[in-house]
């Protein structure tokens, strides 16, 4: 393969989907034109733990047009639990009678009518014994287990040692922080709410839902259902948000198949908003530990980061962010530990930078108050530290433009202008603070599948079942096969979202964009091979007897270095009418099996931390402002200035909003978001969007982009690097190290807010 990675230096693209979104012709799963189909209504628990006794389905029953009502009684295991997040255990829902978690679904009703359906499970009565659950950390019957800090399930890593030189690394040095940190849970809260329609044709099922792995939903509703994957088809043309919480299988969808099957007819759900926070998953809180060491002139000595992230009672999922932030400064010691704690709750999952997002929080925040302990910049601490060697691994970074990322965006943010000494600088009745910190993400890239055809007219069409949850894909996609097959953007239409075609892996942890281009990129190339051998067979052609290699494609011709060309209308019917490519690609350092896998719903995948050669990431700096009213201690957010160096940008108009909505959903995480769980009903307060706060617009007024350039020929061949998640990684601690700057009080637990600064 050959691959230029100069085809993918991208020149601003609105969105090919643009109009249709904003038409409303894109078509959403639950906008799928379905004949005749019956609505569901889900029953969820209003206990948190405890078991049911039975039902009272009477008046539920005679609600007119209601048709079926599902509960552990009448269909029990009929249908196997979906895997957890790890693919380990999870709470079950319809299996049987117990209540793991508030919200947990209870009952399915199915009627004519969604009006119906709604009514009646308002009346169905479950009768249950309530046992007093544990709502979070400190909760009498709370477990804590020590888990293995890295990403794969198991039990946790003896540490060679690892802690005990780093205490005595940290007893020894000059300077040290030693502070516990606290996030909250957050729910994700995507537009589209978690709906699924099931409808059969004989043994066919089709699914259509909003999910980030096409194939994966495929392959596990099967395995749930026990048929053929064969026979199961998933649609999920665009995705109105997904952000992780469509990553993982969950109950809703195998009861919603179940009960269409039952009733012989199509089956819509389209739960409420409320139900969203306890059928999908969410961040949960944690609580981590971290002690910093360093010399007096700044070089840090000790790294120790610890942390307690709270799951299901049967999931032992976790996100470990101490497998990234360990990576993030050279120290000669560094020490982590990871525990989960099980309470009466639902199974936690992926959401924006799983683990970095809270992780960073605590490790950015402490690097923060070293600064000030060290009366150091923050900016010359991190450089201080600054490495091109991964700290854990020893392996080389593929690329790290972390320092140039703070210099460009402290120029642009004038941090110069900065009085370091906190509780310094005002402006009339507002305190003002300055705070930055670092923004990193992991590379990662898995292998993909694609179908593209050219016309002789000169249309490419190019199929895969991938993923656009908003980040822009049917965009990407078709930049790069344009500036491949030498054609107008305009001139390529993609088609993604459905099972029916070439598998992509789950658009989760920023792979996407370097999965689909290098497969693009690879059906491309034998295009332009079989127009090009086509060409120099044929005595017609002005390329006959050349050598094929030399010829390209560009301008809607087949081109030769010395300006002969042929247009396609010409080179293509010499292949049939109309040349059609099959194409897969596995990555470097993946088996040879990786596509089979794909295939079966089991990515795998390169993953930056993880790789043989290098350590892969992409790193940013955040730089913020906040102003705090000096009576009311309101907190705003004037301006952020964020700078990133992620390899190749195939689409700077995309990519700077995917920058951009990192940034304020890390702002969000600093100051808004919290779900509040009751202490002692452990069930969740805020399940709406007027009381689970988030940042609109009057609390974000400037928000600064910069791409630092950068071409890196190590992460793979085409140099890109995911950008989808790192622009919230790190914004919270930034927001917080600001907030300190402000006012002299240091907050080391999330939401912060007026009444902390009382
Ligand atoms: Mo993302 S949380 O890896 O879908």
């Amino acid at each position: 393969m050959t691959i230029d990675p100069a085809i993918l230096i991208g020149t601003p693209t609105p969105r090919v989907d643009g109009v249709a979104k904003v038409t409303g012709a894109a078509r959403y799963a639950s906008d799928e034109q379905i004949a005749n189909p019956a609505f569901a209504c889900l029953v969820t628990s209003d206990i948190a733990r405890g078991h049911i006794t039975g039902f009272d389905l009477t008046a539920a029953k005679a609600v007119p047009g209601v048709l079926d009502i599902l509960t552990f009684e009448t269909v029990g295991n009929q249908v196997k639990s979906p895997p957890g997040p790890d693919g380990g255990p999870t709470t079950t829902t319809l299996e049987s009678n117990r209540i793991w978690h508030d919200g947990q679904i209870i009952a399915v009703v199915v009627a004519d009518t969604f009006e119906a359906a709604t009514e009646a499970a308002g009346k169905i009565r479950a009768n249950t014994v309530a046992e007093p659950p544990s709502a979070s950390f400190d909760a009498p019957g709370a477990e804590v287990q020590a888990v293995a800090p890295g990403r794969a399930s198991g039990p946790a890593e003896d540490d060679h040692g690892k802690r005990k030189a780093a205490a005595a690394a940290f007893a020894a040095a000059p300077v040290k922080v030693d502070a516990h940190y606290a996030t909250p849970p957050q729910h994700h809260n995507p537009i589209e709410l978690f709906t699924t329609t099931c409808a059969w044709d004989g043994k066919q099922l089709t699914i259509y839902e909003p999910t980030q792995f096409m194939w994966g939903l495929k392959a596990a509703i099967a395995r749930q259902l026990a048929i053929d994957p064969a026979d199961v088809r998933t649609v999920s043309r665009f995705v109105g948000g997904a952000f992780g919480s469509r990553g993982s299988v969950t109950a809703r969808t195998a009861w919603i198949a179940l009960a269409a099957k039952r009733l012989g007819r199509p089956v819509k759900l389209v739960p409420t908003r409320a139900q969203g926070f306890t059928i999908a998953t969410y961040r949960a809180e944690t609580r981590q530990h971290v002690r910093l060491s360093a010399t007096a002139d700044g070089k840090l000595t000790s790294v120790f980061h610890e942390g307690w992230e709270v799951t299901s009672r049967p999931s032992s999922y976790k996100v470990a962010g101490v497998e990234a932030t360990s990576r993030l400064y050279a120290s000669p010691t560094i020490a982590t530990a990871v525990n989960v704690v099980h309470a009466d709750r639902s199974t936690p999952g992926f959401m924006r930078a799983p683990a970095e997002v809270p992780y960073m929080f605590a490790l950015e925040s402490a690097i923060d108050e070293l600064a000030y302990a060290l009366n150091m910049d923050p900016i010359e601490l991190r450089r201080a530290n600054d490495t091109q060697t991964d700290p854990v691994s020893g392996l080389p970074f593929s690329s790290r433009l972390l320092m140039p990322c703070f210099d460009q965006a402290a120029d642009k943010f004038e941090w110069r202008r900065r009085n370091p000494k906190p509780a310094s600088m005002r402006d009339g009745v507002w305190q003002v603070g300055y705070g930055c910190a670092t923004s990193f993400y992991p590379n990662n890239i898995g292998p993909a599948a694609a179908r593209i055809s050219i016309t002789p007219g000169g249309r490419a069409h190019v199929s895969m079942a991938a993923h656009e949850i908003g980040t822009g894909a049917y965009t990407t996609i078709a930049i790069t096969a344009a500036q491949a097959l030498g054609l107008a953007v305009s001139d390529v239409i993609v088609q993604l979202g459905d099972s029916e075609l070439p598998p992509v892996p789950p658009a989760g942890g920023s792979n996407n964009a370097a999965s689909t281009t290098h497969v693009v990129v690879k059906a491309c190339e034998e295009i332009r091979r079989r127009l090009a051998e086509a060409a120099v067979q044929a005595k017609d052609s002005p390329f006959h007897g050349g050598d094929p290699a030399t010829l390209s494609l560009s301008g809607g011709a087949l081109r030769h270095a010395n300006g002969q060309s042929e247009p396609l209308r010409k080179a293509v019917p010499r292949t049939g009418a109309r040349l059609e490519v099959y194409a897969e690609n596995i990555p470097a350092g993946l088996s040879a099996d990786a596509l089979a896998r794909l295939y079966e719903g089991r990515p795998l995948m390169s993953r930056g931390d993880s790789r043989k050669d290098v350590t892969a990431y992409a790193f940013g700096a955040h730089f913020v402002e906040v102003r705090v009213h000096s009576v009311t201690r309101q907190i705003r957010v004037p301006r952020v200035v964020s700078a990133f160096a992620s390899g190749n940008i195939i689409n700077p108009v995309t990519a700077r909003s995917q920058y951009m909505g990192g940034a304020i959903w890390g702002i969000s995480s600093a100051l808004h978001e919290a779900t509040e769980v009751d202490p002692v009903s452990a069930r969740l307060i805020n399940t709406n969007l007027a009381d689970y706060m988030v940042p609109v617009n009057a609390d974000v007024p400037s928000v600064e982009i910069i791409m630092v350039p950068e071409h890196d020929t190590r992460v793979n061949p085409l140099g890109v690097k995911g950008i989808g998640e790192i622009g919230i990684v790190g914004m919270n601690a930034a927001v917080a190290n600001a907030v300190f700057h402000a006012t002299g009080k240091r907050l080391r637990e999330l939401p912060i807010r007026a009444e902390h600064l009382l």
